[in-house]
């Protein structure tokens, strides 16, 4: 991407960090990013949100959710609807993660209606694909991801995606310190881009910001984030310390065009 762009850096914690641990957290990174060009999301636990949101205000970083419940309420013990995420001031939420369909057995299916709901709630729905090694190794990617895309898109009408936002993290570079060359990447995400384009229209897909997530660190970021295709990151392990976190937000102040 040129300079000009305003890369999507997102922060996803998983299942870690208190409020407590939040707050440290966000007290140190504030000052590390306060001027940095790219737009800064922090995807935290569910009881998290309220602190985060609440320490972020009038900043440039926005705070979210890493799931959500495909129903507006109901009897439906532990899950978390899209109106409990807005109230406690969170404005995205992270769908389909590999870790989602892995270990709790979301569907293609289930992450549509998640995305669905998302939209009609007023969230902006981060939606992650990917493929796993095996996949990778038997050259299904491009297979996979039109699989993923066209049962999680489907019938979604082009009104309603203006803040869409695609994570392309091969299942296979999450956590592991491997990732796929930037050149793979930028191939990877000119197919979603095209597979876009056939769902909706070109000029449509260009305005989808397309994330690389898996193994993201400070030394990797500002190459990844060059590709043309690149809007933007989904960093995992490498957000949980302020100080890689701001390095990897603050990748243009380290880079020489
Ligand atoms: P990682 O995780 O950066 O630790 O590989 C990325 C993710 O799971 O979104």
């Amino acid at each position: 991407m040129s300079t000009s762009r305003t890369a999507l850096i997102v922060g996803n914690w998983k299942m870690y960090k208190t409020i407590s641990e939040t707050e440290e957290y966000l007290s140190s990174l504030l000052p590390l990013v306060k001027e940095s060009q790219s737009l800064i999301y922090l995807s935290v636990p569910f009881t998290a949100i309220r602190a985060a949101s609440e320490k972020c205000r009038g900043t440039n970083i926005h705070i979210g959710a890493q799931n959500m419940n495909d129903a507006s309420e109901g009897a439906f013990t532990g899950e978390i609807a899209a109106r409990m995420i807005i109230e406690a001031g969170g404005t995205f939420v992270i769908l389909g993660h590999s870790e989602r369909r892995k270990f709790f057995n979301e569907s293609n299916e289930l992450i549509h209606r998640k995305l669905k709901k998302c939209i009609e709630e007023g969230l902006m729905p981060i939606l992650c694909v990917g493929e796993t090694k095996e996949e990778h190794e038997d050259k299904k990617v491009h297979k996979v991801l039109k699989n993923q895309l066209n049962e999680c898109l489907k019938n979604i009408d082009i009104e309603s995606i203006s803040n869409l936002v695609i994570a392309y993290e091969p299942v296979w570079a999450i956590g592991s310190g491997e990732t796929p060359s930037s050149e793979e990447i930028e191939e990877i995400h000119a197919y979603i881009r095209q597979l876009l384009a056939e769902l909706w229209d070109e000029s449509t897909s260009i305005k989808i910001p397309l994330l690389y997530g898996g193994s993201v660190n400070p030394q990797n970021a500002g190459i990844m984030i060059k590709e043309p295709n690149v809007d933007g990151l989904l960093v995992g392990g490498a957000s949980l310390s302020p100080e890689t976190f701001s390095q990897i937000v603050n990748f243009q102040n380290a880079l020489t065009y």
